[in-house]
């Protein structure tokens, strides 16, 4: 196997683009990542073989085909091209897709990516679309939704561990608070300055954080979780580039090296599971990840998690291994996993804040451990120039997870 490197990642701001599609979000996240290789790369040449992670263009823009598609708008036709799906982490399938593709020594340098055009149904319309990633014979038919599957952890998780509604809250405002602080969120704002701006529209007031959290102005979308435990709806695309280590220094003399890489699957259905406070395949990919990589979780420096809602966060810093089972709500509520704590976890916001486009949100994840152990996050930088990121992303009820461990080397 060869050694590969990460030479350049870009993406589009996360949110509602009406007026473009999902190629169109593809092009703009190539040229953001073109701009971010450091010493230039001339695409036509450089790159053999392209894949996107797009869960679902079928139901989103009636749309199929999609590798070739994306080639064309790229103006790479000619290469290899396809589409690569695992629902929420369609984009991470396309980077372990394109990992192989370069560790096999089959080609040099690939471009990975992901996209969703999410914004073109309406809520009811994007329910119904992201539902065919649960299983359609034995959770659909009794209504369940992704809001109410999670729901259904997070009951089982306060249950177990003693947790409340109001501890979780720790998440939101961290997440809130980072994505106030990243230009390319969906919800660039604090808790409190959106509190603000409704208790002015509405000439309301509020105490405080917890008063707005808990008003009708947060309303319930599936016991326990609310509006703001949910990730939004959203359009949104990423780009990355790989190439061998032997030849990243014609690219960059600051690439990430790609040190651990692990899949794992879980049942679709979590009726078929013995506890939804833990998901077998997260934990299954992370071991793989740590062996590869031959560190364990105290090594890493930060991570991205699938805070898809709120309680997510929580069950994979367990199912990583950054907190004892049982400890990961405390950790939140220690501020340990705050841009300042000792395992900062979603330093750009997560999807909670950022948004959460779910094909292209694995790759967007790389973005910020790109900018992160670069060091280029501006206001969000975590302190003492980290040096290993790790990011894990799922598909739906974390029936399946990928986890990538990238490390900063310089050349
Ligand atoms: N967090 C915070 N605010 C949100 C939000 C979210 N997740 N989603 C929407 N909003 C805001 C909107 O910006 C809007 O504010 P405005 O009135 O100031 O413009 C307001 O809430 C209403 O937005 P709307 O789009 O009408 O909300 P909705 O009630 O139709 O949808 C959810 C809200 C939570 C149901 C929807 O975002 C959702 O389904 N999220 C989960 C998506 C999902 O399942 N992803 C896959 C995970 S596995």
């Amino acid at each position: 196997m060869k050694s590969v490197d990460l030479i350049g990642v870009g993406m589009t701001k996360f949110g509602k683009h009406p007026d473009e599609t999902g190629r169109d979000l593809l092009v703009k996240a190539m040229e953001d990542a073109v701009s971010h290789v450091d010493k230039g790369i001339d695409i036509k040449k450089d790159i053999k073989a392209l894949f996107v992670g797009y869960f679902t263009p079928e139901l989103f823009e009636h749309q199929g085909h999609i590798g070739t598609l994306a080639a064309e708008w790229l103006g790479l036709s000619g290469i290899p091209a396809f589409r690569t799906e695992s629902a929420c982490a369609s984009s991470s399938a396309a980077l372990a897709t394109g990992y192989w593709a370069v560790a096999s020594g089959m080609y040099d340098l690939v471009m990975v990516s992901g996209v969703e055009k999410m914004t073109n149904l309406d809520t009811t319309g994007v329910t119904d679309a992201l539902s065919i990633a649960a299983d359609n014979v034995f959770e659909l038919p009794a209504g369940i939704t992704f809001p109410g599957l999670f729901a259904l952890m997070a009951q089982e998780y306060f249950e177990k561990y003693n947790g409340s509604w109001e501890d979780l809250q720790a998440v939101t405002l961290k997440n809130h608070y980072n994505g106030s602080l990243n230009p390319k969120a969906q919800f660039h704002a604090e808790i409190a300055s959106i509190a603000k701006k409704i208790a002015v529209k509405k000439g309301v007031t509020f105490k405080d954080d917890m008063d707005f959290l808990k008003s009708k102005y947060n309303p319930l979308v599936a016991y326990p979780l609310r509006l703001f435990d949910c990730s939004p709806i959203s359009d949104g695309a990423s780009v990355a580039f790989l190439a061998s280590s032997e030849i990243s220094n014609r690219f960059t003399d600051k690439p990430l090296h790609v040190k651990g890489v692990g899949l794992g699957t879980d049942t679709i259905a979590v009726s078929g599971r013995p506890d939804l406070t833990t998901s077998k395949g997260t934990v299954n990919a992370a071991n793989a990840a740590y062996k590869m990589a031959g560190v364990t979780p105290d090594d890493i420096d930060i991570a991205e998690v699938h805070d898809c809602f709120t309680i997510n966060e929580v069950i994979l810093s367990e199912d990583l291994g950054f907190f004892e089972r049982g400890k990961g709500l405390k950790g939140a509520m220690e501020g340990r996993t705050s841009l300042s704590g000792d395992k900062p976890l979603n330093t750009d916001g997560g999807l909670k804040s950022k948004g959460h486009p779910v094909g292209a949100t694995g790759i967007a994840m790389i973005h910020e451990i790109w900018l992160q152990l670069r060091g280029e996050a501006g206001e969000r930088q975590v302190k003492g120039s980290p040096k290993l990121g790790l990011t894990c992303n799922v598909g739906g009820s974390t029936a399946s997870s990928m986890v990538f461990i990238l490390e900063r080397g310089e050349k």
